[in-house]
């Protein structure tokens, strides 16, 4: 064989492996995408009083859903660099669509109505949240009105090569799988201890991104750094996202705590204050 020729060929052996590896990436990661979980729907008593629609109200602005949702939920792009872009839906017209049941199932399970998983929506940490704060929660849900999208809003989000490798290697996992379906049901917290209502706040309002060991994950640190803080200086964190340890203007805490975590009532921060002090005064850290 002449020796372009045996080259061409290499060229279409090589070219012809390509195709078949992004094949397979793209086939298998979609199996992983729209696996479905067969999560059983329960059934909780919504309230309709004004007075649990406002803690509804102020309990989405601490579970931060408009941080990806938009400020009036009418649908956010969020691009995930090299990985994704994320398309967090508008939910106003959305939630309509859905039953009680299903809606609880979305938020503690990260099960959409359709069986399959939500992707980058925080579930591993709303299913923490006791049987009163989600019943709330779908109480105000309830009092959507349909808006228009955001202008330019994708339909839905796109998966690059990466992670769709990072979700066949089990690097990345779908919220669904994350969760522990079967493990018993949060507790109300009324009758806890100062402690357990501090870890309880904490599991469901800062491990999204701090990590459900605590330990912290991507740029949010271990949260025993807390302890460095005075319990003043915490309530004035939380409260205006200024930091009291050398940076003042952290970036997504700052937001986070601005805009969503200044919902806290202050005997909430001072709890959340008691157990991460007691966590980095005994040197542990709460188990998973
Ligand atoms: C970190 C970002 C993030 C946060 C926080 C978040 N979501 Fe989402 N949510 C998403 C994304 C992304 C999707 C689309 C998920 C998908 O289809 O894979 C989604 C989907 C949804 C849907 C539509 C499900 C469907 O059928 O398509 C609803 C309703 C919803 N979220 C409600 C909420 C509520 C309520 C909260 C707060 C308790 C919340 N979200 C917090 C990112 C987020
Ligand atoms: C949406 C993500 C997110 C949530 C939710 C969140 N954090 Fe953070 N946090 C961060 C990031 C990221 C940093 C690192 C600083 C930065 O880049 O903004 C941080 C930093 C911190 C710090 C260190 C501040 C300093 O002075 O260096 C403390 C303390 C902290 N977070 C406490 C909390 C507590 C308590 C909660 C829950 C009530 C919480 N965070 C919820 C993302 C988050």
């Amino acid at each position: 064989m002449k020796k372009t020729a045996y080259l061409k060929w290499l060229l279409v052996g090589v070219l012809a492996f390509i195709i078949l590896a992004f094949a397979i990436v793209y086939g298998w990661s979609a199996l992983l995408i729209h696996k479905t979980y067969d999560v059983p729907l329960t059934s909780l008593t919504i309230p309709c009083d004004t007075g649990a629609i406002r803690e509804g109200a102020r309990l989405i602005r601490i579970e931060h859903c408009r941080s990806c949702h938009g400020e009036n939920f009418e649908g956010k792009f969020q691009p995930v660099p090299y990985r994704a872009h994320m398309v967090a839906p508008n939910i106003t017209a959305l939630v309509a669509t859905y039953s009680n049941g299903e809606l609880e199932r979305l938020i503690r399970h990260g099960v959409k109505k359709n069986g399959e998983s939500v992707f980058a929506m925080p579930s591993q940490m709303y299913c923490h949240l006791n049987d009163k704060s989600v019943a709330s929660i779908i109480a105000y849900l309830r009092t959507l009105k349909p808006i228009p999208s955001s202008p330019d809003l994708p339909v839905s989000s796109r998966f690059y090569p990466l992670r769709r490798w990072e979700l066949i290697t089990g690097t990345y996992l779908s919220t669904a799988a994350r969760i522990d379906h079967l493990a018993p049901r949060p507790e109300l917290q009324s009758d806890t201890t100062q402690l357990a209502f501090g870890k309880y706040l904490v599991m469901t309002a800062c491990t999204s991104c701090h990590g459900g060991n605590l330990q912290g994950q991507g740029h949010a640190p271990n949260m025993r750094i807390a302890g460095a803080y005075s319990n003043a200086q915490f309530i004035h964190f939380l409260k205006t996202g200024e930091g009291a340890l050398g940076r003042k203007e952290l970036t997504t805490m700052s937001a986070i705590a601005k805009n969503h975590l200044s919902y806290l009532h202050t005997n909430e921060i001072n709890a959340i204050y008691a157990f991460l002090k007691s966590l980095s005064a005994s040197g542990q850290l709460a188990e998973k």
